[in-house]
């Protein structure tokens, strides 16, 4: 079965039956697994790769470190990762139960384990893992950059609509594969909002240069991609775990990419292309051309279309520009609104 994650559960039990019952039924369910006797081995295969273990099951009565001694020391040495650590207990263990989430634990489960039971707490812990405030948190990078320029953050909010309503017409197309269908929603709304955050670092002039560009401008103006990315990979390198965080990656690093293998920033082909990102590249071309730039006014949202019809010579993926025309009328009509409620904002400013 095909690995879900990039990291391993590490079990720790002293009882062998039970270690090699519940790692059979991680493994068939495509968990990577690990397995220690007790807390002291457990600690000694944690610290050589700390980033490794984000999901533990940890049995309480065991010898040389129980439980209790381990979870304490866990949460000591592990400052830059967060472990989830699922407590294995038996019927009345309360007290020691109720002291090992004091110290630490995150859930429990009781013994004797069954399946369907023990995928569905690793379910969870993935769920709890992913979860952190994103939407809250990406609002600060986008700040910085509507300090900047306000066209960039209205630019990034009409990509994030569009993005929404091609997604939803492309599940509805059967288009995107192997994703649950809110919870990629979600992460490409996200990712849509985010796709131009590395515009922070491009200077200025450049970026703000009412002219057409010279090479070198261009160069460093599409650098934009590869510096988001750069700082987004950083988060998820201590969250491996967060699907929003790698659909962020996915989307800001290679919207510029073409399906014809010609865009940048690492000139990837066809279905190479990351779904999100071919998703956005439709999105963010119709969104520029239907805003007005430092360079040219707007263009009407029908001939914005009839643009991209014209100059379509194999950028985008076909199935997606192709449900994109078919239902272009809702973009028109939505363009047309927007624009007149920004072009009211954009007054004021
Ligand atoms: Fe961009
Ligand atoms: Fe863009």
């Amino acid at each position: 079965m095909e690995k879900k994650l990039s990291f391993k559960i590490l079990i720790i039990d002293d009882d062998n039956l039970f270690l090699n019952y519940s790692k059979n039924i991680l493994q068939s369910n495509g968990y990577d697994v690990e397995i220690a006797t007790n807390g002291k081995e457990a600690l000694q295969i944690f610290s050589k790769n700390p980033g490794l273990y984000r999901i533990m099951l940890v049995d309480l009565l065991m010898p040389v470190m129980n439980g209790i001694e381990f979870i304490k020391e866990i949460r000591k040495i592990s400052r830059d990762f967060y472990p989830y650590i699922i407590i294995v207990t038996i019927k009345n263990e309360t007290e020691i139960l109720s002291q090992s989430l004091d110290v630490g634990g995150d859930d429990f489960i009781v013994k004797p384990i069954n399946e369907k039971i023990l995928v569905k707490h690793i379910e969870s812990a993935l769920r709890k893992l992913t979860f952190i405030n994103l939407d809250a948190l990406l609002d600060i990078p986008l700040k910085l950059l509507d300090s900047k320029d306000k066209y960039t953050t209205l630019h990034s909010e009409n990509v994030k609509i569009y993005t929404s309503i091609l997604t939803k017409l492309c599940f509805e197309e059967n288009l995107i594969e192997n994703k649950q269908f809110d919870t990629f929603l979600l992460e490409i709304q996200e990712a849509a909002r985010l796709h131009d955050v590395g515009k922070i670092v491009i200077p200025d002039f450049i970026w703000m240069k009412p002219g057409t560009y010279t090479e070198e401008e261009r160069r460093i103006m599409q650098l934009h991609t590869t510096k988001g990315a750069e700082a987004i990979d950083a988060a998820l390198k201590t969250h491996p775990e967060n699907s929003i965080l790698k659909t962020c990656y996915n989307v800001v690093k290679y919207h510029h990419e073409r399906w014809d293998g010609k865009g940048y920033p690492e000139g990837l082909k066809g279905k190479e292309i990351p779904i999100e990102a071919r998703i956005v590249a439709v999105a963010d071309v119709f969104d520029a051309l239907t805003t007005r730039r430092i360079y040219r006014s707007e263009y009407p949202a029908h001939e914005a279309i009839e643009i991209m019809i014209n100059e379509e010579d194999g950028h985008f993926d076909p199935d997606i520009f192709g449900l994109f025309l078919k239902y272009k009328n809702l973009f028109i009509d939505i363009a047309k609104t927007k624009l007149k409620k920004q072009l009211e904002e954009i007054k004021k400013l």
